[in-house]
């Protein structure tokens, strides 16, 4: 298992923005989007390519192309929806799925209330997307969800990590690597990220 930690000049700028109390819902919106892409385009860097040849206006050309390698974003609701419509627009013939989980504000285990994968998940590579990594609950019960569902390469990203969490889906998932764009310095006693930037999914849609 790998952790990433995407630090491209363009991602730490955005992810100040993000962070900032005083960001617009609008703008947070469109950041977590901009950021998925960002993440995804390092994340994908070792996507399978076919030579082919293609006629340009001039001559021949030898090119190399995706080899068509199936893939499928699955999101976990709600924040995770905003990085599946980023990634999209980078990949859109990608399959989508969506995994419904909520952290009860008591205990901070996730319960799961939606379920709607691709078919073939099995036979897909999966990137597995969410916001937000903190206990690690969520993000570890969506990924046996999917191995019970048959997937077994996944990529989890998130754009802000705990050390708690990253320790959690570490253990219980030691072949999932992580790819993220920062990682904080610890989860406060209500199981938010420090310093973080506050509840993803109230941000994103302007719920509280
Ligand atoms: C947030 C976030 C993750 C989860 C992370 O969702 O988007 O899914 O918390 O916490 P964990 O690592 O401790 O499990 P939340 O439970 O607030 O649900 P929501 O997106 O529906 O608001
Ligand atoms: N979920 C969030 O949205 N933010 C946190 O800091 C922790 C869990």
């Amino acid at each position: 298992m790998a952790v990433t930690i995407v630090d491209h000049p363009l991602v730490l700028h955005k992810l100040s923005i993000l962070r900032d109390k005083e960001t617009s819902v609008r703008e947070f919106r469109a950041l977590c989007q901009e950021l998925s892409m960002l993440m995804a385009y390092d994340a994908m860097r070792d996507l399978e390519l076919e030579d082919a040849t293609v006629e340009t206006p001039v001559a021949l050309a030898k090119v190399q192309r995706l080899a068509g390698k199936k893939l499928a974003l699955i999101g976990i609701l709600r924040a995770g929806l905003v990085m599946v419509d980023g990634i999209l627009s980078l990949m859109p013939t990608a399959r989508v799925g969506h995994i419904g989980l909520y952290r009860d504000p008591e205990s901070l285990k996730p319960v799961q209330y939606y379920s709607k994968l691709p078919s073939d998940v099995g036979e897909r590579d999966v990137f597995l997307l969410d916001p937000m990594l903190a206990t690690g609950g969520s993000a570890s019960a969506a990924i046996q969800l999917l191995k019970d569902k048959g997937a077994t390469r996944i990529r989890l990203l998130c754009i802000i990590a705990a050390p708690e969490g990253i320790e959690l889906v570490e253990t219980t998932h030691p072949d999932v690597d992580i790819i993220i764009a920062a990682q904080d310095e610890r989860l406060n006693e209500h199981g938010y990220i420090v310093p973080g930037l506050g509840d993803a999914g109230d941000r994103l849609y302007g719920t509280r």
